[in-house]
């Protein structure tokens, strides 16, 4: 079974070039924390843009069985009426949040320092995903959790009567372990603390700021120190959610390796802690412009321009910049497979939590695709084959939409088809990935239709 679906196998394989305009959905991180905000807040939040992957949808329905008013208008706008910091209701079912990490660390967060008791389960994926890291620094504000071995979903939180402010130093490189600890300190009386030593994306608190937190971020010699002041009254808000650059990496990098390819991407944030993939695409060379270089909602905005690019060099990519780029390593790794030489993969472990174990996965199915690649326990290096690519080999998605994505767009450029043995996944976070990448020229063909 995929994620919320029949398994869909479905084939990749090469056509003509991939040209025109690549308009990708909503950022998924912005509008996992919209719906969440929204809810915190007193009034109404509209929001526009929204994401409508499953993902997304599993978040709202969370958000309904806390007690927000959570309804999608016929243009799409979406309207969350708030019960406002520390309003949340106890939900009288478990809450099912799919396939999401986000969803699920974000929102127990947002109910750890409330006195309600709630239930947590997921897909095979999510519940062999470790919540312990979230768990843990939520006990210090007073919540409880009760889960699998490992701590593991399913898993019962018992929100903290009492809440206390917390002082967190983040163990690994997690926005989503920053944002549980923001969130929950919410509803803390006094100061909470989370100091990051490596930047993560920043949008809770950017969003929190927008939203009317009192929220400080400082750059000192231990990191990141952010500093929020509980028990804030959110004000509602109306939201643009822009379009998610961890989406138009798909786009992009099809466009790089598929000869002859010309296409526009546009709208898409360029915030520097989301852009790291852009950045190393075209330090290997990649003929990758920035159109219409813009500020919006505060941050930079552009167009993005990716042609065939023949040319492509490996490299190492610096480990710092993995937190900037830690969901597009999947496809880096296809777009390295076509490069010369080799493209070094370091200090990346995390990957090994995510929806799959990304190293693992990649490098089994690039084997199978002719690649040579080798892995440890934090890193990865791709041999790149400078341009010819075999293919011909059937994948896992391992219930992973990036992994999917990934091997699709690999075998728009290799020599013989790529199938995929369930592309279901994608649904998660890009629904519209089949037509729209079909729209452009792309051949994706379903195995069971
Ligand atoms: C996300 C944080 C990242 C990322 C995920 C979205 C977020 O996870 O992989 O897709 O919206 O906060 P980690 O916090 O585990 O790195």
């Amino acid at each position: 079974m995929s994620a919320h679906g029949p398994v869909l196998p479905m084939t990749a394989r090469r056509a003509g070039p991939l040209t025109g305009v690549a308009e990708v959905p909503g950022d998924k991180s912005i509008s996992h924390r919209s719906l969440i905000l929204g809810a915190l807040s007193v009034g109404e939040t509209r929001v526009t843009g929204l994401l409508e992957g499953q993902d997304v949808l599993d978040t709202a329905a969370a958000m309904r069985a806390f007690g927000a008013e959570v309804t999608r208008e016929e243009d799409g706008t979406w309207s969350i009426h708030g019960v406002g910091v520390g309003g949340f209701a106890e939900p009288d079912r478990v809450i099912d949040c799919g396939n999401s990490g986000t969803g699920v660390r974000l929102i127990i967060g947002a109910m750890a320092t409330s006195p309600i008791t709630a239930t947590f389960t997921g897909d095979a994926s999510l519940n062999s995903r470790p919540m312990g890291r979230v768990t843990d620094p939520l006990s210090l504000l007073g919540a409880q959790a009760v889960g699998r071995e490992g701590g593991r979903l399913p898993m019962t939180i018992v929100g903290a009567r009492d809440p206390i402010p917390a002082h967190y130093t983040v163990p690994v490189p997690s926005a989503q372990v920053k944002s549980a600890v923001l969130l929950a300190g919410l509803n803390a009386p006094g100061q909470t603390v989370v100091i990051e030593r490596e930047a993560t994306r920043d949008h809770t608190e950017r969003m929190l700021a927008g939203f009317g937190a009192e929220i400080a971020v400082e750059e000192a010699e231990e990191g990141r120190v952010i500093t929020l002041t509980g028990q804030p009254e959110l004000a509602p808000q109306t939201i643009a959610v822009p379009r998610d650059p961890s989406s138009a990496a798909f786009p992009v990098c099809a466009a790089l390796i598929v000869q002859g390819s010309d296409v526009l991407v546009p709208n898409i944030g360029l915030n520097p802690t989301r852009a790291g993939l852009f950045e190393t695409l075209r330090e290997m060379g990649a003929d990758l412009t920035y159109e219409n270089l813009r500020e919006e909602g505060g941050e930079p905005v552009a167009d993005l321009r990716a042609r065939y690019s023949p040319d492509l060099k490996g490299i190492a990519v610096p480990p710092e910049r993995a937190a900037s780029m830690i969901d597009e390593y999947p496809v880096l790794s296809v777009v390295a497979a076509f490069a010369e030489g080799c493209t070094e993969m370091r200090g990346v472990k995390e990957l090994r939590v995510k929806e799959s174990d990304r190293i693992d996965a990649m490098t089994r199915g690039l084997r199978a695709c002719g690649v040579t690649v080798e892995e440890g326990e934090d890193w990865w290096v791709v041999e790149g084959r400078g341009g010819a690519v075999p293919g011909g080999a059937t994948v896992e998605s391992r219930l992973d939409h990036r992994i999917a994505m990934s091997f699709l767009v690999l075998g728009l450029a290799t020599e013989a088809p790529v199938t995929v043995d369930d592309a279901g996944p994608i649904a998660t976070s890009f629904p519209i990935f089949e037509p729209l990448m079909a729209g452009l020229g792309a051949s994706l063909t379903r195995n069971n239709s």
